[in-house]
């Protein structure tokens, strides 16, 4: 286990130039604030994607001395250039996820060329940079609720699922093949501050926060029991943050989640119990998300925290209460 300090990361990030893409979503936003912290050398591409109803970027997340390109991560003329003066690559553009339609399955699909992009131009012109992809907990399918390791079989039920797990082969095989060198991440639930929130497609946590707050029903399909596994915003950072500085990931696929899972009804009630408002309405499955349950997720994060001694340290009904706090004072950016 590598004891990293706030010097170590410090010194990584002097001077590096940082390419996040998707930086006015969620996790970039988040995570471009955060890495600002150690160089000033961050550049981010948001094409502000706003599929119909499920708008995921925020100009408002980013209102900090950043470097924004908006245009389209498939753009190779815009891209090029970002690349090759990139030491560090964060590729977080993505699609938004909604449930599955056609539109929807071709909008994934068609993105799992954006990461082949990147990796053709570091093939092309010789350029090294480590790659870090945000790959998610849904390439692994459905589950029988035993504990997901990285060595667990792949099976995606969703194209969204399937979109990440095309992607990570093709970072694995530009590594093997030509030396780029990368670190995927499988994220589990990801949910804080400056999440979309005004529909369901981004985030459960964050839609069900601000409906608590309009006192309304909060929906609960079935009975609620699946088993989910929160992580706040900035325990991943700093989880992603110490992988990448010990310099012991490349070439690996890392499961990054908290330490346990929760069922999804007891999410649904802290949120209640924190915001002191709103209520469960039960119904039945439409069929649509039924076909896409993945079951319970019980993931193994053991590998991270053995090599990085990470540990998430915020706890669901604390992390909520951050996230709820944000949005009571910031909710008219997100409506
Ligand atoms: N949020 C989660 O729970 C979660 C869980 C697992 C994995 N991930 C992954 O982490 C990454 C970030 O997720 P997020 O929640 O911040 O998403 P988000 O939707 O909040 O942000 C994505 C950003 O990418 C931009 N974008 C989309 N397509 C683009 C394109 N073609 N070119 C340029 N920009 C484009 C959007 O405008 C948006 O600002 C995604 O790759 C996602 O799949 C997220």
């Amino acid at each position: 286990m590598t004891n990293i300090k706030n010097s170590d990361i410090n010194e990584y990030f002097k001077n590096k130039h940082v390419l996040v893409t998707g930086g006015l979503g969620f996790l970039g936003s988040n995570l471009c604030r955060n890495l600002l912290h150690y160089s000033p050398k961050i550049t981010t591409i948001d094409n502000q994607n706003a599929l119909s109803e499920g708008r995921s970027f925020n100009i408002c997340n980013i209102a900090c001395k950043l470097n924004v390109v908006c245009g389209d991560v498939l753009d190779t003329a815009i891209l090029t250039p970002l690349v090759l003066q990139s030491d560090l690559i964060y590729h977080l553009a993505c699609p938004v996820r909604q449930v599955e339609n056609v539109n929807i399955t071709s909008l994934h699909i068609s993105h799992s060329l954006s990461i082949l992009k990147i990796l053709e131009i570091c093939r092309l012109y010789h350029h090294r940079p480590l790659i870090i992809f945000a790959s998610s907990w849904l390439v692994y399918g459905k589950s029988k609720g035993n504990k997901i390791k990285e060595t667990s079989a792949t099976h995606p039920i969703t194209s969204y699922g399937l979109y990440k797990l095309i992607s990570e082969e093709y970072c694995k095989y530009y590594y093997e093949t030509y030396g780029i060198p990368f670190i995927i991440f499988r994220i589990s639930n990801l949910y804080g501050p400056r999440q979309q929130i005004k529909y369901n497609t981004n985030s459960m946590i964050g839609w069900y926060i601000k409906r608590a707050m309009e006192n309304s029903t909060l929906p609960v399909f079935g009975d609620g029991c699946q088993l989910r596994n929160y992580i706040y915003i900035s325990d991943l950072i700093e989880g992603m943050t110490r992988c990448i500085v010990t310099h012991k990931c490349v070439g690996e696929i890392i499961n990054i989640g908290s330490e346990s899972s929760t069922p999804f009804r007891e999410m649904v009630e802290t949120i209640i119990s924190v915001v002191g408002l709103g209520r469960i309405d039960y119904a039945t499955w439409p069929s649509a998300w039924k076909k896409q349950e993945p079951g319970d997720l019980v993931l193994c994060i053991n590998k991270l925290k053995k090599i990085t001694g990470w540990c998430p340290l915020v706890g669901l009904k604390t992390g909520i209460q951050k996230t709820w706090k944000y949005y009571v004072k910031n909710i008219e950016n997100y409506l």
